[in-house]
């Protein structure tokens, strides 16, 4: 899909489609009014007639009107200018992309960012992007023959007055973050058959290849054990997949400049391991790897924008499934770190591979360190499936990563990472255990981490209930690409 700017008049705009609000109660919109002295006021008729109210997020195709240059018009309804919110704005954009879909025009031109689709022209801006971009992405890599492909494939945002001079480059970004959260759905909704660790390593490597900025290296079992990361591959005892811990160095700025690390827990199929998780949903756990598929997601993107600022992907990346070798309850292992951990369950596997990963990161002397993971079902308890968990250990960091969610509407919320928790963590046996118990269970997942991160500045995202939909529209989301990107957008400028 090909995105652009114009500034035009809406009559003269050669189009399939093009797109102008009506606000509820019959105003019509800039560009509105030009199509409608253009057409003799039959754009008024219809909204006289009571076809289009201009209630928020309907919409009515008109063909082929007098004296207007486009094959279509497309009246999309705005609301009450005084009740619009970013939710509303959104229902506008993704109706107006689903009644565009239903068309076959190939290119449409779109006027959105001058008035009444949402209060800032950027954000309106990046929504529709993501949005056309979700509904022309198409799960069909394991399908026989592919689905019908979308036909709306050139969008024009179009403006009556000179577009801000900043709207081009939000324009380009959004297009550089919609292809990286494409990249990352794909991954996500691979098969765990299909995406295994060796898999996401050979994808890593062909970012590495794609991309000049990036260098990839993947480090194998034999080196991990040599590095003394007792606790990650104890998770992949049970497993006849290889682990690998995958990393891509973006060098977009001078050497000297510390990178940012992002660290995306990479487990391809989490079975739970011997305490085995209970059948019903499990193929869902195909996308325990969401972490590392969005790092992937967010180096492509910030490597097409060719951002400056130096930014290394970190991917611990292995399976979680029980055997006759696999890591049993009241096992302790040693973390590369030296502190060691009893595990009582092997279900919660994802931070004993992302703590090694973590201390792994001191050694590129970050400024920042992320880590991103489908860490906890109590998480999807306590947020839901609206927005990600965040804990940082610095509060700048955590308003920044706040901020950069608000951009692009991939919003988190802040959860504390009090010391109060950390004697939920305490073992009889060994220097702490894997498990805190029901109560706070996101919380201690963090705390456990945080005990591997205090030298330096750093922030978890727990993504369990964010990173891909369940039930008819089943399906990886593409989250936290876009706000990843903002964050590191933010951070280079
Ligand atoms: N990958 C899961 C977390 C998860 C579960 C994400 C369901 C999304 C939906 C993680 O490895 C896990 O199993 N966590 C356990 C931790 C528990 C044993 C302390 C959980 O959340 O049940
Ligand atoms: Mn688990
Ligand atoms: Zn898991």
């Amino acid at each position: 899909m090909e995105f652009s700017i114009k500034q035009s008049s809406a009559e003269k705009l050669r189009s399939g489609c093009v797109v102008v609000g009506v606000f509820e109660g019959g105003k019509l919109s800039a560009a509105a009014q030009q199509l409608d002295k253009a057409d003799s006021q039959q754009i008024s008729k219809v909204v006289k007639n009571g076809d289009m109210t201009g209630k928020a997020a309907s919409t009515l195709l008109l063909h082929k009107l007098t004296g207007i240059e486009a094959e279509r018009v497309l009246l999309v309804g705005l609301g009450k200018a005084s009740e619009l919110n970013n939710k509303t704005s959104i229902d506008i954009l993704r109706a107006t992309f689903k009644a565009l879909n239903d068309t076959p025009a190939k290119d449409a031109a779109l006027y959105i960012t001058d008035e009444g689709v949402g209060k800032d022209a950027n954000w309106v801006i990046k929504q529709a992007v993501f949005i056309a971009s979700e509904q022309a992405y198409r799960a069909d890599g394991m399908k026989s023959k592919p689905s019908k492909a979308a036909t709306l494939k050139n969008i024009t945002f179009a403006t009556t007055d000179k577009p801000a001079a900043n709207l081009k480059t939000t324009l380009d970004q959004a297009a550089a973050i919609a292809h990286g959260m494409s990249f990352t759905k794909t991954l996500g909704n691979l098969p765990g058959n299909i995406c295994t660790p060796t898999y996401l390593a050979t994808q890593a490597l062909a970012l590495g290849k794609a991309h000049k900025s990036i260098k990839t290296t993947v480090l194998e079992e034999k080196g991990m054990q040599k590095l003394g990361m007792g606790s990650f591959l104890s998770v992949t005892r049970g497993s006849v997949e290889p682990a690998k811990l995958i990393t891509l160095e973006y060098s977009g700025a001078d050497k000297k400049q510390k990178p940012i690390v992002l660290v995306g827990k990479g487990v391809t199929f989490d079975s739970g391991g011997i305490s085995l998780k209970p059948g019903a949903e499990m193929d869902e756990m195909k996308y325990d790897m969401c972490g590392a598929a969005s790092v992937l997601g967010t180096m492509q993107a910030i490597a097409e924008m060719g951002l400056k600022l130096n930014v290394v992907g970190v991917i611990p990346t292995c399976e979680n499934m029980p055997g006759g070798k696999a890591t049993k309850p009241g096992d302790i292992v040693t973390s590369m770190s030296g502190q060691t951990i009893e595990i009582l369950n092997t279900d919660a596997e994802g931070r004993l591979i992302l703590c090694d990963a973590l201390t792994y990161s001191a050694k590129f002397n970050p400024d920042t360190v992320i880590d991103i993971a489908t860490l906890t079902g109590a998480c999807v308890i306590a947020l839901g499936h609206v927005a990600s968990g965040m804990f940082s250990n610095e509060e700048k960091l955590a308003q920044e990563l706040l901020a950069a969610g608000e951009q692009t509407h991939d919003r988190i919320w802040q959860m504390p990472l009090w010391d109060d928790y950390q004697p939920l963590l305490d073992s009889n046996f060994a220097d702490m255990q894997n498990i805190g118990g029901r109560a706070g269970g996101t919380i201690t997942a963090a705390c456990f981490l945080a005990r591997f991160t205090k030298e330096y500045r750093w922030a978890h995202l727990d993504i369990a209930g964010t990173a891909w939909k369940s039930g008819k529209d089943k399906g990886a989301t593409g989250r936290p690409v876009p706000l990843l990107a903002q964050y590191l957008i933010n951070r280079a400028k």
